[in-house]
């Protein structure tokens, strides 16, 4: 898929506060510092659409990008961020509930993995939570420039393992670097293929009241 055309279009600290629901849209999730911005930026060809930042916790509030004037990608806030108070991590988490347990134009969720990390107990647990809301979701693999082809193949099979213990079928996992920008199109294709499936096939969306 080409991009044509990419612009930011707002960020919403609640649900009440987002963009209408009326195009599909696909969110990028993952621990803080692993590269969500970064893929948004690689995916749409920007260099500072979605902001980045070396210091993990950048992305602090819902950042919806449109995308061809057809459908958004969504830069969440990461999770798993040390110096995060107690208070923030659940205003967190009550945030990236209710975004995913409500908002029906929600596609697809993207969560994001570190290629050279062995399996992260809270990307486990936040998959197991994507399972039990019922939200699809396939994994992103980032920074696969910085280590050999072996070790990412070596920890992508130790990572699904992992998740085999609590899961009967793994989702698609895809490759992705920002540097050599591997995984950019089989992304995007994923992406036309869901908004093929989705103008075929809408969700029921509730009107929202109006007061
Ligand atoms: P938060 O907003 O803090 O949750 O982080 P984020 O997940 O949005 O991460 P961000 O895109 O800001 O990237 C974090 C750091 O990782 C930056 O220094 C990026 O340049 C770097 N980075 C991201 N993706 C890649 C990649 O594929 N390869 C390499 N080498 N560096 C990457
Ligand atoms: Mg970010």
């Amino acid at each position: 898929m080409k991009i044509k055309s990419c612009r930011f279009e707002k960020s919403s600290a609640k649900m009440s506060e987002l963009p209408a629901h009326s195009k599909p849209e696909y969110a990028f999730i993952g621990r803080s510092n692993v590269g969500k911005s970064s893929l948004i930026n690689m995916l749409t060809g920007q260099k500072s659409l979605a902001k980045t930042s070396a210091k993990p916790g950048k992305t602090q509030l819902i950042n919806h990008f449109m995308i061809n004037e057809q459908w958004y990608l969504v830069d969440l806030p990461g999770y798993g961020y040390a110096k995060v108070s107690k208070g923030k991590r659940e205003d967190w988490e009550k945030m990236i509930r209710h975004y995913l347990t409500k908002r029906e134009n929600l596609v697809c969720i993207f969560q994001l993995i570190d290629g050279r990390l062995s399996p992260q107990a809270n990307d486990l647990e936040f998959a197991n939570k994507l399972g039990e809301y019922g939200v699809p979701f396939v994994v992103v693999v980032t920074k696969t420039d910085k280590l050999g082809g072996t070790t990412i193949q070596a920890n992508v099979a130790t990572y699904k393992k992992a998740m085999l213990e609590h899961w009967d079928d793994l989702p698609a996992f895809h490759l992705s670097s920002t540097v050599t920008e591997r995984g950019k199109e089989e992304i995007l294709n994923f992406i036309e293929q869901c908004n093929v499936s989705y103008a075929a096939n809408p969700p029921e969306i509730q009107p929202r009241p109006t007061v």
